[in-house]
Formats: structure tokens, sequence, C-alpha cells
């Protein structure tokens, strides 16, 4: 593979970053600064080092993003900012796109992968990976409306729901939602099936994935090798 490619492929560098640094003299490769960032590497073998960081070759991405309001969960949208545009350019030509939506008024927890046989199993309605929201509604629920929640509602189109989770915090307008389904809307409808209104959602966990409480909203990084092997264990035994 070409030392070039391998910088962006890795989303270490864009194409003119790598042409940047090579000619810096700031890319090793088996300890010596290459000429040309068109050398051939083998990403498995040789040790690449960009800039003082050493590059490990891997063949998918997946990072967490903590999903501001405002934005929409695609890759391409002719009228809305998409949530691809809040990453750096670097990673903007690896195919990455959102494993599952979130409205564009939620906020929270998003994976972002080029991954697409994971992000099929992940999704898929046979495995039920389970979600958590934070929410707020308009008006108090009371434990007859909890109970028919948990039990499972019918939706303003007629879908019946899968039982769902539900805990109220004191203020009986708040609390989380589990779901182990992902319709469209599903929870605004859920609220809506029971004359209420939401007007707060976040996304706390998806499957083993949890909302870190270091990454501000906006904010996005690589998942840790513990948490992408979560991740992994998930999309195989769920
Ligand atoms: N349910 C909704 O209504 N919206 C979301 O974004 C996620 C779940």
């Amino acid at each position: 593979m070409r030392l070039d490619k391998l910088l962006t492929v890795t989303a270490t560098a864009t194409r003119s970053e790598a042409a940047r640094a090579v000619r810096t003299g700031t890319v090793l490769v088996n300890g010596r600064a290459v000429k040309s960032a068109s050398v051939q590497v083998d990403p498995e073998r040789d040790a690449v080092v960009y800039c003082g960081t050493k590059v490990e070759y891997r063949a998918h991405h997946y990072l967490i993003l903590n999903k501001p309001e405002g934005y929409v969960s695609a890759t391409e949208d002719g009228r809305e900012k998409t949530v691809l545009e809040l990453l750096p350019q670097k990673y903007t030509t690896l195919g990455l796109f959102p494993c599952g939506r979130l409205d564009k008024s939620t906020v929270g927890l998003m994976l972002l992968t080029d991954d697409g046989e994971l992000a099929h199993r992940l999704l898929s309605p046979r495995r039920h990976v389970t979600k958590r929201y934070l929410f707020r509604v308009k008006f108090p629920l009371n434990e007859g409306e909890c109970a028919q929640f948990r039990e499972g509602l019918v939706l303003e189109d007629g879908y019946e729901t899968k039982p769902a989770g539900i805990e109220l915090f004191s203020d009986m307008k708040s609390g989380i939602i589990t779901l182990v389904e992902g319709k469209y809307h599903q929870i605004k409808r859920m609220m809506q099936a029971l004359h209420n209104q939401i007007t707060h959602l976040e996304r706390i966990s998806f499957g083993p994935l949890t909302l870190p409480e270091d990454l501000p909203r906006g904010a996005w990084r690589e998942l840790t090798g513990e948490e992408e092997q979560s991740l992994l264990d998930a999309a195989k035994t769920v």
C-alpha cells in the first residue's frame, strides 16, 4: 500500500498533510525519514511514525460522537447540517456513516463507523441492542402511564411497540427510557400515544457503549480498544 494511502485510511492525515509531512522529514518508515509519499509500505509489518506518533493500521474506524441539537443523522443533506460535518477533514474520505439515527433535536451518543457489517448486525431488529435515553416530557407522568409504556403501546399508525423500560425521577416529568427497537421517532410517538410530549431527549447508551461524561456536546473521539471489542462482541452475541 502507498504510504499516503496508509496515512489517509488510518485518518492520520489528509493526502496534502501527508505530502507536507514527508517534505519536512517527519514521516519515518522503520526509523528512516522517507522522501516520497508514494513509497510502498506493508501496513502489517512496517513501523510507520507520523510526526512522532506510531501509525496503527486498522481495517475499520469506530467513533463515538456526542451529537448536538440541530444536526441530522445522515452523511449528506442538501439543506441541513449533518453529523459528519462535526469531524475534521481527514475523516471525511473514509466512508463513515451514523450507525442508527437520532432526530435532529435529539442529542447524545452516536456511533459513526465505516464497518457496514457491524452496523447491519447492531441495527438488525432480531438483535435487540439496548438503547437508553434521558428524557423530559411536558406533563407529569403517572404510574398507570408508565405501566402502559412498559407493556408496549399502539402508535398512531397502528404499530405495536415492544415492551420498553421507563424509570421516573421524582419530578415525574423526567427519567430514563430503555428501548430494544428503533422505529422512526419512536419515543416521541410513544409519548404522543400517552397524550404527552417530549421536550428533551438524550441518548446515554447504545449496546455496551455509554456516553462518556468527559465528552462535551459536539465532541467526538475514536473508541478505545476495549470499547471497540465490547461492540464487536455485542454484534456477535445479541
Ligand atoms: N426516539 C425518538 O423519538 N427520537 C430519537 O431521536 C430517538 C428515539
